[in-house]
């Protein structure tokens, strides 16, 4: 089976374009797309930076695996984009492996190297754990959850040096997506 009965999944760090390829090829492939920053915080009627300024990182991980768990059971397949720390827990790397063995989920990291992600992601945003040291922080993070990301992986497309028209691209001819173009 192809692409037709799964849902495509986005993993990877902040900032390797997992929300902007993903709104992209939701459009293209006519599919429903899910962010799981976004549920949680329509969820809660609270953004991720006041979640982690509360409630505290451990509640929001809690409200992150609801969300992504509310994300794969969706019955119509949709475009996912899994925020970068879903990896983290071994309950959300079950639920996504679980996914693609039941055939019902594609997962594509998007690896990017930590110096390129530095000068993309933007300060002031929801992303409260790079206020303090961007470079440094995503290089530990890269280090620590690679295995992570290529544990639930079924696909990688490298980003380094491209635009997003042209990891949309890569990652459809990953999928085997063809008609249109993306
Ligand atoms: C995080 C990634 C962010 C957001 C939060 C924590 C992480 O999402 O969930 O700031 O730990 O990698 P994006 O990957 O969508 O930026």
């Amino acid at each position: 089976m192809g692409i037709a009965g799964r849902h495509i999944v986005l993993v990877g760090l902040m900032g390797s374009g997992k929300s902007s390829v993903g709104r992209r090829l939701a459009q293209a492939t006519s599919r429903q797309f899910f962010d799981t920053d976004r549920i949680v915080e329509e969820t809660h009627h609270q953004s991720v930076r006041e979640m982690f300024e509360t409630v505290g990182e451990q509640e929001f991980r809690k409200r992150e695996t609801d969300a992504l768990r509310g994300a794969l059971s969706s019955e119509t397949p949709a475009v996912i984009a899994a925020a970068g720390g879903v990896v983290l827990s071994d309950v959300n790397r079950g639920l996504i492996r679980g996914a693609t063995q039941r055939d019902t989920a594609y997962v594509v990291w998007l690896d990017t190297e930590p110096h390129e992600l530095a000068h993309r992601v933007q300060r002031g945003t929801h992303r409260p754990l790079l206020d303090a040291d961007p470079v440094g922080t995503l290089e530990a993070m890269s280090v620590e959850r690679h295995s992570m990301y290529a544990e639930v992986a079924t696909h990688v497309v490298e980003t380094n040096g491209r635009t997003l028209e042209e990891v949309c691209t890569e990652v459809a001819i990953a999928l085997g997506i063809s008609e249109g173009g993306v």
